[in-house]
């Protein structure tokens, strides 16, 4: 370890008290796990069963709506349906019933829900707007079908008490498909400069855009991508946003689009493109592939709809896992986590990049009545010990370091090591989970480095790092890069410090 380090380490542990308040049925700092070694206690997961992609995030009248992609009759994938959970911090959530079945047009695949202010659909029955969901409906014995490409089309329903229950629209498929076997995961947003629907799709390797006054009749607007970004797989769960460039007040486009395999360090991962959209079509200067994560662990994120305009947040997860090796984690009733919420910022280095930063909701846990919170500071030889879920910040000065690589590690009683840290000669970040526990489930967990270019643009290297109980996410220098890792230690990690 360089004595030349000089680094700031500040550990906030968050532990749980037996007796708080935490409503029965609700996740993230509840105990009700702590028997269960890998359950996360700050993410979400679903108490038994799969779960895959995020669907449907919607806030409405206080209340973070996540619906997500879920088998409740097994932990492997399988017919999906639509799980539901709502929380009104993003850490605390209360599983609710499944909202929504598969049926005779198929399981329902993944979607968006929007609040229909205006009524557009006409589905509104009391004094309150509908809640509408898009979403693919995806048949199974169709695509069985030898030669047939036929099987993905967008539905839609709603409901009249904040989401509690589901009609599901008489008229679906709304988007029949026109004979591509990949068109999935719609998401919806109101254009306010063309008062219009826009929905978002992912189709083949590309995206198409479509438009609709009312949520049933959709029109084809325009094609983008077949020459941009990464075409190592299929596109899948886009996000089309504006995002404001930060410390200015202009604003730009930022499309998402999750890509499977062909992720920048193997497998599932999601790209961005900044650009311009004028009602009709999404242009953009980018040049090179550019990935909201680096880590392999986060996939079909996409953002919040409906964040009060006082808020002005634009509020993301994703799912915590890669379909290289997501259905054989060495999980038991319950199989696959939820990043942290992020929130999203556009600022002006290389051209245009897309931050990730933790949402304040998480530091404000240590005002609720259910959380302990122990802050200490760690000096360059100490060995700290942890207690989970935890978040710590480590700054390197770079000036004063002289270690060619150097960074942060956690390791337990068992030997096992955890590093993440900053190779200076070659630019690149790098997390190492080939020795931090049980990876022989899959050949593609950690067969070597994960690794992110990364030129910090001050003297000052920050890694924000937040830890579960197999996870660790962590936003280094203001999110410029985040990284979000799945690790399994065969005894829990308990020590932290630099090395
Ligand atoms: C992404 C995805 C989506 C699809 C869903 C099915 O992980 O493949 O494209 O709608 O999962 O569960």
């Amino acid at each position: 370890m360089s004595k030349c380090l000089s680094l700031l380490c500040l550990f906030i542990l968050f532990s749980c008290s037996k007796s708080g308040d935490v409503k029965k049925e609700s996740v993230g700092l509840s105990t009700k796990y702590e028997n269960q070694d890998y359950k996360p206690l700050i993410h979400y997961s679903p108490d038994s069963a799969w779960m895959n992609d995020p669907n449907g995030m919607v806030y409405y009248e206080g209340e973070y709506h996540l619906f997500f992609q879920y088998n409740p009759d097994s932990t492997v994938w399988g017919p999906m349906h639509w799980g539901h959970a709502v929380s009104t911090d993003m850490i605390h959530w209360e599983h609710l019933p499944i909202a929504l079945f598969p049926d005779e047009l198929g399981y329902i695949f993944s979607g968006s829900a929007i609040i229909d202010w205006n009524n557009t659909s006409g589905f509104q029955t009391g004094s309150e707007p509908p809640m509408v969901a898009i979403f693919t409906h995806h048949n199974m014995d169709d695509e069985r079908e030898a030669g047939n490409n036929v099987f993905q089309y967008q539905s839609i329903a709603y409901s009249n008490d904040r989401g509690r229950t589901w009609t599901k629209y008489e008229g679906n498929p709304v988007l029949p498909n026109p004979g591509i076997r990949d068109f999935r995961d719609p998401k919806v947003f109101w254009n306010e400069s063309t008062d219009q629907w826009v929905m978002i799709l992912a189709v083949l390797d590309r995206i198409h855009l479509y438009s609709s006054p009312d949520l049933k009749e959709w029109s084809f607007l325009s094609e983008f991508g077949a020459d941009l970004g990464g075409h190592g797989g299929v596109w899948e769960c886009p996000d089309l946003f504006e995002l404001e460039i930060e410390g200015t007040e202009q604003s730009k486009w930022v499309m998402l689009v999750s890509i499977n395999p062909g992720g920048p360090n193997g497998g599932s991962a999601t790209q961005y493109f900044v650009g311009d959209f004028d009602g009709k079509t999404f242009t953009t200067n980018q040049k090179e592939t550019k990935w909201l994560d680096h880590g392999r662990d986060n996939y079909a994120g996409v953002s919040w709809s409906d964040i009060p305009d006082k808020d002005g947040r634009r509020l993301f997860l994703g799912w915590m896992s890669n379909w290289d090796y997501a259905q054989v984690v060495p999980t038991n009733e319950w199989r696959s986590a939820m990043t942290i919420p992020r929130s999203l910022h556009l600022t002006r280095v290389n051209g245009f990049e897309v931050s990730s930063r933790p949402v304040d909701e998480l530091m404000a846990l240590n005002k609720t009545p259910d959380v302990i919170i122990v802050n200490s500071e760690i000096k360059t030889e100490e060995v700290q010990a942890l207690t989970l879920p935890m978040k710590t910040e480590v700054t390197f000065d770079l000036n004063a370091t002289t270690a060619d690589k150097f960074g942060f590690e956690l390791t337990n009683t068992l030997g096992e090591i955890y590093q993440f840290g900053f190779d200076r000669e070659r630019g690149l970040l790098f997390s190492d989970r080939s020795k931090s526990g049980k990876n022989d489930f899959s050949d593609k967990f950690s067969p070597q480095l994960h690794i992110a270019s990364f030129e910090p643009s001050s003297d000052q290297l920050t890694f924000e790092i937040y830890i579960d109980r197999s996870s660790i996410e962590v936003f280094v220098n203001k999110g410029q890069r985040a990284m979000t890792e799945l690790l399994f230690p065969s005894a829990p990690f308990d020590t932290g410090s630099v090395f």
